[in-house]
């Protein structure tokens, strides 16, 4: 099975090259990787998770999707729509919609019957521990009951990949730790795929797979950590 995800030499750059946010980056996130891409502030994490999932196209090389080149908005529009879902650092809930609102209008676009809408935000509630959360609005809600709704959001499509750039950054430790371990609990048993991006050591030692990002260059990614040899 091909990887869901696979960078080829990918290059982003601005201002005619001058400023060079990734550079030759090769990179694959496997079926079921929970990743967390870390490293110093400007140092690329947010224009390498934007390219994995065509935010931003790269000035050189190409993306691959389940084994097959991505190329263009419409495309890529398309693909993240049916596959992939959403979480950020500042939420980016609707204050003037319910909790069941801001999650059912991400199903808006996919035909499903209002019937069918309305038994999938009841689940996703259920599932995120949000019930008795429905007809509350956003500013009633903790940071980290927020970005719960955000969860609830992101997965409402049945989403195979999430990707959430800093989906801790505005929360205290305990609930930020929540929040992985939810993510840890939808890799488990929903087996949806998780790359994150953290500048926290303690959140990123939660993930399975930890990948440095330095000046735009991957500079350690425990996949590629040398086998031990095995002594007979
Ligand atoms: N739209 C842009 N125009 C110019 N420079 C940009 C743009 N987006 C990002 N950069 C630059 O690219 C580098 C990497 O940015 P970014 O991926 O946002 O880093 P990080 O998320 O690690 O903080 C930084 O030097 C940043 O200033
Ligand atoms: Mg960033």
């Amino acid at each position: 099975m091909p990887h869901l995800v696979e960078l080829r030499n990918c290059r982003r750059d601005y201002d005619n090259g001058r400023i060079v946010a990734l550079d030759d980056v090769s990179f694959t996130v496997a079926r079921g990787d929970f990743i967390a891409i870390t490293g110093p502030s400007g140092s690329g994490k947010s224009t390498l998770l934007d390219i994995l999932c065509g935010l931003e196209e790269p000035s050189a090389g190409e993306v691959l999707y389940d084994g097959r080149p991505v190329r263009g908005r419409t495309a890529w529009a398309r693909l993240r729509a049916a596959r992939i879902g959403f979480v950020f650092q500042s939420f980016h809930l609707i204050p003037a919609l319910t909790v069941a609102e801001n999650i059912e209008i991400a199903m808006l676009w996919q035909g499903l019957p209002a019937r069918g809408r309305a038994s999938r935000v009841t689940e996703l509630l259920d599932r995120l521990g949000l019930g008795d959360r429905r007809a509350q609005h956003p500013m009633q809600l903790s940071g980290g009951e927020r970005q719960r709704v955000a969860v609830a959001r992101a997965l409402a499509n049945r989403p195979e990949l999430i990707v959430a750039d800093e989906p801790t950054g505005s929360l205290d430790s305990r609930s930020g730790a929540d929040i992985i371990n939810l993510l840890e609990d939808l890799r488990r048993t929903a087996a949806i795929t998780i790359v994150l991006v953290t500048h926290d050591r303690s959140i990123a030692e939660r993930c399975a797979r930890r990948v440095e990002l330095v000046d735009g260059r991957i500079a350690f990614d425990s996949a590629r950590e040398p086998v031990p040899e095995a002594h007979p």
